[in-house]
């Protein structure tokens, strides 16, 4: 397809060499270490421990729940295992987090959870059960224990402030007591990529020991050897496990700089506009929370640059947030053989006045590129770990929002990583569909099991 110059010059920005993505990855892979020596401030990685000192191996029997915190969604599972081959039973119910509580007080975030998993749990008939909990909270915090989680800052348009620095299980702790009719207790707390590890190695078996979440942001988690976290203090921690997950919050590179170079003026106005200006670049260039707003931002720059829909105004597409993610989604799996379907009904909701296929195709281009960049920074993000751990094979369990209903996002990501990363590690990258929720009820497993 041959673009017009205007549409060349904005798809060129998006367009990152490998060279420059190698060196990010360079850049990255030493924030990895860093972050094990000495953590954040000093590194813009914080590296967190996870204290999960081992993941799920089929063993573990009986009914588990997760509470699943991850961006504008709480996912709320009961999980029944029945051991080793025999798939797990699985119900699941989805209950939107409402703006003015994603901005309210935490006594509101914590009373909506507690209100929502009575609701659950009596419909299930199981309000006197003493189940284990898994609490996936998918924001940076620092850990005491499995089940002790200090609040270190908010993503993901969360701004709830006197939430921060407090330990976010004695909240919910604190509102079940309250509650007084729910009887099960929390057995582990975890970020979702924690929840995800986990259940991508109880389906893929123990090569699978990175987990990748592209959702609302992203992030990661790993296995590492409890004697290479230079900043954890074992014995005085009292973990006598060879092992722990390791969650990365690597959506944090960038604050010093290394991610300049891609930045093109879009992102500088997204992340001008953000809660959190300055931070979780690595969010704001992959995350679903965000890329909308991208495209949105590039088509309404088209339109003022006469090279879309005729030039004709459309105001929809000067508000924020009018374009979310899913439409990436919708708009890449159209092409002329299905006429555009998508397309031309999400420029209807758009209340463009004038479209046609000429447009389509454009906007099919801009949804492209930018997914194509999202991939390709992760890709660097995984070579690096890939290269900071430095195991002869793995399994790279990637799930969340963004990829999962993507129709090309796993191609690009395989493409890109085949390119970046390095000789002699035998890597696969694999579906991780089931998400954080029933990893975190299967943590809650492994805590019982080994009694942690
Ligand atoms: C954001 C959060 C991180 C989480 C990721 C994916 O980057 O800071 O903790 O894991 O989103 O949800």
């Amino acid at each position: 397809m041959k673009w017009s110059e205007g549409v060349q010059a904005i798809l060129k920005q998006f367009y990152v060499e490998d060279s420059v993505l190698m060196k990010i990855s360079e850049d990255m892979q030493a924030e990895f270490a860093l972050g094990l020596e000495r953590g954040s401030p000093a590194s813009s990685v914080a590296m967190l421990p996870s204290y999960v000192p081992q993941l799920p191996d089929g063993t573990e029997t009986g009914k588990y729940v997760a509470i699943d915190l991850s961006g504008k969604n709480l996912r709320l599972v009961l999980l029944t295992l029945v051991g080793k081959g025999v798939e797990p039973e699985v119900i699941t119910h989805n209950y939107m987090v409402h703006e003015s509580v994603m901005k309210g007080t935490g006594e509101q975030l914590f009373n909506f959870i507690v209100n929502c998993l009575q609701k659950f749990l009596s419909e299930l008939n199981l309000l006197d059960a003493n189940l284990p909990v898994g609490f996936v909270f998918s924001y940076p915090c620092e850990l005491h224990s499995i089940r002790s989680a200090r609040l270190l800052w908010w993503t993901k348009g969360f701004d709830i402030k006197d939430c921060l620095q407090k330990d976010v299980v004695l909240l919910l702790e604190h509102a079940l007591e309250m509650n007084n009719s729910i009887k099960a207790r929390i057995k582990a707390v975890m970020n979702d990529t924690v929840g995800q590890l986990a259940a991508a190695a109880y389906k893929y078996g123990p090569e699978c020991c990175v987990a990748v979440v592209i959702g609302y942001g992203c992030n990661s988690s790993y296995l590492e050897e409890t004697a290479k976290i230079k900043k954890f203090n074992a014995s005085k921690a009292d973990y006598n496990h060879k092992h722990m997950v390791i969650v990365t919050e690597w959506e944090e590179f960038g604050a010093q700089g290394e991610l300049d170079c891609i930045l093109t003026p879009f992102d500088r106005e997204i992340d001008a506009a953000s809660v959190h200006k300055g931070k979780q670049i690595v969010d704001k260039v992959t995350g679903a929370l965000y890329l909308g707003e991208l495209v949105r931002r590039i088509l309404a720059q088209l339109v003022i640059d006469g090279l879309l829909f005729g030039a004709q105004p459309c105001e929809r597409l000067d508000q924020p947030d009018s374009f979310p993610a899913k439409y990436i989604s919708e708009i890449l799996r159209d092409d002329e053989s299905t006429s555009f379907k998508n397309s031309r009904r999400i420029c209807d909701e758009l209340e463009v006045p004038n479209h046609g296929s000429s447009d389509y195709v454009i906007i099919r281009e801009i949804c492209h590129v930018v997914s194509q960049r999202s991939a390709s920074i992760v890709a660097a993000a995984i070579t690096a770990l890939l290269k900071h751990m430095g195991r002869d094979r793995v399994k790279i369990g990637v799930g969340g929002a963004l990829i999962q209903f993507h129709p090309t996002y796993h191609q690009l990501l395989e493409e890109k990583l085949s390119a970046l990363a390095p000789d002699g590690v035998e890597w696969k990258i694999v579906a991780a569909d089931e998400g954080s929720a029933q990893g975190a009820a299967l943590i809650a497993a492994v805590a019982d099991k080994i009694q942690l």
